[in-house]
């Protein structure tokens, strides 16, 4: 029997009424909306349509939004300086820098001088202390705490499950591997984080209940390598280059969807998966940090 394909757009969609709904209720009780800065260096396409797309997301719920566009060679120096103006910025209560960095610009540096409370990213060294302590407090990067919210609204429970995570990015594999194994809500897995260079990847693949798949290697699981029955979320976003699309590319996952889709239970597509979760997740993070910020927003 085929999957039930999982559509983080619905998914999505309703989680941005009930953010829309806290964000008035916000504005009822101070007067006040949260801030998101999304900070863009450089004009690489992708970056710009997500930047775009976060900025599009946080307005129509009520976010009051800012997108600083720097140039490609902005100074370190620079770039802290802006990011030290948004730190001691009181309307502005969540600071996103948009990755990858240009080469000459250290990382690191950038995102340990956004301030912890404000970082919705979650990148920040004190927030993957704080999420891989299990403190409450924390930051929980957006995919995988969308890839956690959509398999809880899904009425899949991770606890006691085996999950195999492929991919140890600090985006998404690292976190997502913290977060199934935590004793929070949507953890308590047994976990396995495997990547492109373990060992017959397939044998711990198969041993999956829930299969989640970030390596950015596009068509990279087949169905030989899905247990029947288990759930598989497909957390890739690939650009294939396509001549016969309009913008000359396709957007492709890790998962062979239309193979896997004959063996799992339960799979995400690509586009209109994890994606969608990815955003509705910064604005969720994005209203817990105003709440934080600003007093009596929250009864
Ligand atoms: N680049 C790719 N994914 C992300 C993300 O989740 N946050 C930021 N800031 N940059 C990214």
């Amino acid at each position: 029997m085929a999957a039930e394909i999982i559509s983080g757009t619905d998914m999505a969609r309703t989680i941005r009424t009930e953010i829309t709904e806290g964000v008035q209720e916000m504005k009822g009780r101070t007067g006040r909306v949260p801030g998101l800065a999304t900070v863009l260096v450089g004009a690489d396409p992708p970056s710009q349509s997500y930047v775009r797309m976060k900025n599009r997301a946080a307005s129509e719920v009520g976010i009051e939004s800012r997108q600083i566009d720097l140039s490609e060679e902005i100074t370190e120096d620079e770039l802290l300086g802006w990011i030290e103006g948004l730190n001691a910025d009181p309307d502005i209560h969540a600071v996103l820098v948009q990755l990858p960095l240009p080469d000459h610009i250290d990382k690191g540096r950038v995102l340990e001088a956004i301030h912890p409370a404000k970082d919705v990213d979650g990148f920040h060294p004190v927030n993957v202390g704080r999420m891989t302590v299990g403190d409450p407090a924390a930051m929980i990067p957006c995919t995988p705490l969308g890839v956690i919210e959509l398999l809880m609204r899904s009425g899949i429970d991770p606890r006691g499950q085996h999950a195999v995570v492929v991919g140890r990015s600090n985006i998404v594999g690292r976190p997502m591997g913290a977060l199934l194994l935590s004793e929070q809500r949507g953890g308590d897995a047994t976990v396995t984080v495997a990547h492109l260079l373990t060992k017959d990847l397939a044998s711990h693949t198969r041993m999956a209940d829930i299969l989640v798949v970030a390596a950015g290697a596009p068509g990279l699981i087949t169905a030989d390598m899905v247990r029947p029955g288990a759930v598989v979320i497909d957390v890739g976003i690939n650009r294939i280059e396509d001549p016969s699309r309009e913008k000359g590319y396709r957007i492709t996952g890790d998962v062979r969807f239309d193979e896997v889709k004959e063996v799992a239970s339960h799979i995400t597509p690509v586009p209109g998966g994890v994606g969608p979760m990815t955003i509705a997740m910064l604005l969720s993070n994005t209203l817990r940090a105003a709440r934080a910020l600003i007093p009596g927003s929250s009864g």
